[in-house]
């Protein structure tokens, strides 16, 4: 399984052991778990241990659960044969359920529901006796699906040693006014704002447990919320509460980008903006109910999906997401059962009013309509039954007065298959080779959200599976560094028992230390020797690479410099800066391990070059020719331009047409001629074709085209296959493979053995053992969007504003807290790119904390500058 940044921000919660103060404004968690959930003891044990963690991590906490699962089908099965006054042994079956977790929990059930049963028994009898079901009494009957199972498993929490304050949720709820009595009593809608009472109402230091689904109006009479209400419930408390989070405990490992059970290779979607979690679960996803999106988006409380038996799988995060490089459909969603009305009015169509009138019918039959399309003769709409089919008669009664006005048709069985993501209509082209279905079968409709969140197609219901299966695997595609499309559903059923266990990096080992080297500091670089002589040591272990040297331009301090030249390694300098610092701190570094590498530099620089008895690369024709004097009779390398750049962005890749390093290919000659001129000798030939690559076969094919271009050259000993080694920028990225480069490099030694091959890698010896640490200023709330300011911003590291390079951050101060914010982190300078990072989830910061930001250990404090008169952040090497 691929370790994404989310999982290792969500396996801090795994890992929390300590206490936090809690803010005086309160610091709730809410915690919903699904009927699956609640349904078995194993369960039950994970969400035991949930509960201690978030108490451990200093949150109050409010529990709502479902009913057991089957429970709330059953309920209703009951309600139906009561209704027409048959007996049958449901509510038997019932309390079977519920007697056998009593069982597991060692809970004695009738003392815990037994009332509730009496009462379910006397409800049904009820019905049966006057053969009618009001909505009024089915809420009643309902209602005790939750109220059983919380009431079952609140016994068996305290007997675990919490403390538990179980809560009837018709105390807690109050829903609105509504009129019509079956949506007041069955589809009920609840107030969303902060809510003090709801506050006062519960413990803030125990865990307070109610049920999902069930509420009260005015008048004390108990209402539901709809079927799967209880995500609802959880997301009005949430924003009662004005929570920290929300937690949606289910049996599925999150959100995915189509019905799993219809597409196996369906992904887990990691990270989803409110806007396209909303869509998803409106246009048929499965695991949310469409309702529960608004109160939490209102009130910006970041919701995540997690799987109850599996609670160390990442999940999705719904939040405010911002960044997002490329418009991506995310899933592909479907609706089954609908039922589509045809009108056809060409002789009033050209009739000022026309729509009106009929949207008027729709209207007055209380009729909500969900999706539209026009023609000039013919409106299609299909009917919005919110989770209630529109009765037959209902249905007819409407038809009827519509034909007052236009010719109807009545489509029934047809499904809608929404694409959803952003930006839709760019992909439009894709789709063409899915649609070739449709030859032969009808689509009904077609409609593009105008928000540009969704593309639905209504076909006849047979077709809708069809379509999906088509649609899925030319359309869900991730795309490079785009973290929100994760896992397979099948690789996550198959179990992540391969995963590899990765090592804590350095600076979690180390913390403490971290944490004083700040006593007295706004910023800080901090580096850990320890990593870079590690990374020393695998350099040195490649078989097939004679020598290294350091590409200094990556960090250029003294004390990483110092530990460099202990090693043995030599030097790549690019500047006489680069050069002479090496030569103060070692005069007599033996001059064959100095290499000097200028680009488009003066004359006066390659003459300095010569004079320090470094090894001067030349990568243009021109100085050859116009300075002749400074090349005469000395021996050089020549940087050839290999062709294919590679790397991390455009701006690192160094080869190519468009770049502007290297005597091309097609130039040698030429400069071959000219070198012979002057007796210059060419004794090396080296390239350098990129930065951050992964690939391990990279040098490989550089050796190949250096090996080729020494032909020309008959004094060369050595092909300098350059640097760019990357190394992985994001939890769960992929690392270069050495083991991998130096196999592939054997055929090519065996072939060329008079050649020494070089390497000089710069990010590689220092990226991963250096970090940035910098103190919270200031925090700030602006619509979606949540920031934390630290002291120093692109004047330490200019890599994610020049790059859009992904750099992990993490709270050092708090780093075992549950991550439950989304922000980005900025620093103080003036200009909008001054952004650090990007939506990330980390726990509430506070003026003061310490901020780390990881693998800044290259071109981090190499590239700062003192733009805004504000110096960068200095520098320290952690000895072992
Ligand atoms: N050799 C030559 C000739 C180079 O130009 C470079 C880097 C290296 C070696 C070392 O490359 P490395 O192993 O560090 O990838 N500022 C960018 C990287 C620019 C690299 C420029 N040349 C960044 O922050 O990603």
């Amino acid at each position: 399984m691929r370790l994404t940044d989310m999982t290792r921000e969500a396996s801090f919660d795994l890992s929390s052991t300590t206490l936090s103060q809690p803010s005086p404004d309160g610091n709730w968690v809410v915690l919903k778990f699904g009927g699956s959930s609640v349904a078995t003891y194993s369960n039950w044990l994970s969400i035991l241990a949930r509960l201690r963690r978030r108490q451990q991590d200093g949150f109050q906490l409010l529990v709502v659960h479902s009913a057991l699962r089957g429970v709330s089908d059953q309920l209703q099965a009951l309600l139906a044969s009561a209704e027409q006054g048959l007996e049958d042994g449901i509510v038997d079956a019932i309390v079977e359920t519920h007697e056998a977790l009593a069982a597991d929990f060692g809970v004695d059930a009738t003392a815990a529901i037994g009332a509730y049963i009496e009462e379910l028994r006397q409800l049904v009898a009820g019905v049966r006796l006057v053969r009618e079901l009001t909505p009024r009494v089915a809420a009643r009957v309902m209602a005790m699906g939750e109220l059983m199972a919380t009431s079952l498993s609140a016994v068996w929490l305290r007997n675990q040693g919490l403390d538990v304050v179980w809560h009837d949720a018709r105390t807690l709820l109050r829903s609105q006014p509504e009129a019509r009595e079956k949506r007041r009593f069955l589809n009920a809608v609840c107030r969303d704002d902060a809510n003090a009472d709801l506050v006062r109402q519960l413990s803030m230091s125990a865990v307070n447990l109610t049920q999902g689904f069930i509420a009260s109006d005015d008048n004390g009479e108990t209402v539901l919320l709809g079927r799967g209400g209880s995500d609802t419930s959880a997301a009005y408390f949430a924003a009662g509460l004005s929570a920290r989070r929300l937690e949606i405990w289910t049996d599925v490992p999150g959100m995915f980008s189509a019905d799993p059970r219809l597409v196996p290779s369906a992904r887990l979607l990691t990270r989803l903006h409110y806007s396209e979690a909303q869509e998803i679960a409106s246009t048929g996803g499965l695991v949310l109910h469409p309702r529960c999106i608004g109160p939490i988006r209102r009130h910006n409380i970041p919701m995540f999906i997690r799987c109850t038996p599996r609670p160390e799988l990442p999940g999705t995060l719904v939040a405010a997401v911002t960044g997002e490089p490329e418009p991506t459909v995310k899933a592909i969603s479907m609706r089954q059962n609908l039922t589509l009305l045809s009108l056809d009015g060409v002789t009033m169509w050209q009739e000022v009013g026309f729509l009106a009138r009929v949207f008027a019918v729709f209207a007055g039959h209380r009729v909500s309509i969900d999706l539209v399309s026009t023609s000039e003769s013919n409106v299609t709409v299909s009917i919005d039954d919110d989770g209630e089919p529109l009765h037959e008669t209902a249905l007819q009664q409407l038809v009827d007065e519509l034909s007052k006005i236009c010719v109807v048709r009545v489509i029934h069985d047809c499904a809608s298959v929404s694409l959803v993501g952003r930006k839709i209509r760019t992909i439009l082209h894709k789709l063409g080779p899915a649609l070739e279905l449709f030859e032969e079968q009808r689509i009904h409709l077609v409609s593009q959200a105008a928000n540009d969140l969704n593309l639905t197609f209504v076909v006849d219901d047979a077709q809708g599976y069809r379509l999906i299966q088509k649609l899925h695997p030319s359309i869900i595609r991730q795309s490079p560094g785009d973290t929100s499309i994760g896992d397979t559903w099948e690789s996550l059923q198959s179990g992540d028992d391969e995963q590899p266990v990765t090592a804590p990096p350095w600076w979690r080992l180390r913390r403490e230390e971290l944490l004083e080297s700040m006593q007295g500091h706004s910023s800080r670089y901090v580096y850990d020797g320890a990593t870079i002589a590690s990374a020393i040591d695998g350099l040195k272990s490649l078989a097939h690479i004679d020598r290294v040297f350091f590409a200094m331009k990556a960090n250029s301090n003294i004390e990483i410099l110092k530990q460099v030249h202990a090693a043995g390694l030599g030097f790549e300098c690019v500047s006489p800066g680069e050069l002479d610092r090496v030569l103060s701190l070692f005069p007599d570094i033996n001059r064959d391990r100095l290499l000097f590498t200028p680009n488009f530099a003066p004359r006066e620089d390659y003459e300095r070059g010569f004079e320090t008895g470094a090894t001067v690369t030349l990568d243009n024709l021109f100085p050859l020719r116009a300075w002749p004097d400074v090349f005469k009779d000395r021996d050089i390398f020549i940087r050839v331009d290999p062709g294919q750049g590679r790397g991390h962005h455009e701006h690192v890749r160094t080869a190519g047409m468009h770049s502007k390093f290297g005597v091309p290919l097609f130039e040698l000659e030429a400069f071959a001629e000219v070198a012979d001129a002057l007796n210059c000798r060419v004794v090396g030939v080296h390239a350098h074709s990129g930065s951050g690559i992964t690939q391990s076969d990279t040098w490989r094919q550089v050796a190949e085209v250096l090996a080729d271009a020494a032909q020309r050259f008959p004094h060369v000993r050595v092909l300098d296959l350059g640097g760019g080694l990357g190394v992985a920028e994001k939890p769960g990225d992929p690392e270069l493979d050495l083991a991998a480069l130096d196999d592939s490099l054997a055929a090519l030694r065996a072939q060329f053995p008079d050649y020494d091959l070089w390497l000089e890698p710069g990010r590689y010896l220092v990226a991963k053992a250096g970090v940035l640490l910098a103190r919270v200023t200031q925090t700030k709330g602006k619509g979606d969007m949540q920031y934390v300011g630290i002291a120093t911003g692109m004047n330490s590291l200019i890599r994610p504003a020049l790059y859009g390079a992904y750099h992990e951050v993490v709270n050092l101060t708090r780093l075992d807290r549950v991550a439950s914010e989304l922000v980005s982190i900025v620093g103080p300078i003036c200009e909008t790119g001054d952004k650090l990072a990007s939506d990330r989830l980390l726990p509430p910061s506070q003026e003061g904390d310490v901020l780390l930001i990881a693998n800044t250990g290259a071109y981090g404090r190499a590239m700062a500058s003192t733009y805004n008169l504000r110096d960068p952040a200095p520098e320290l090497l952690l000895n072992s």
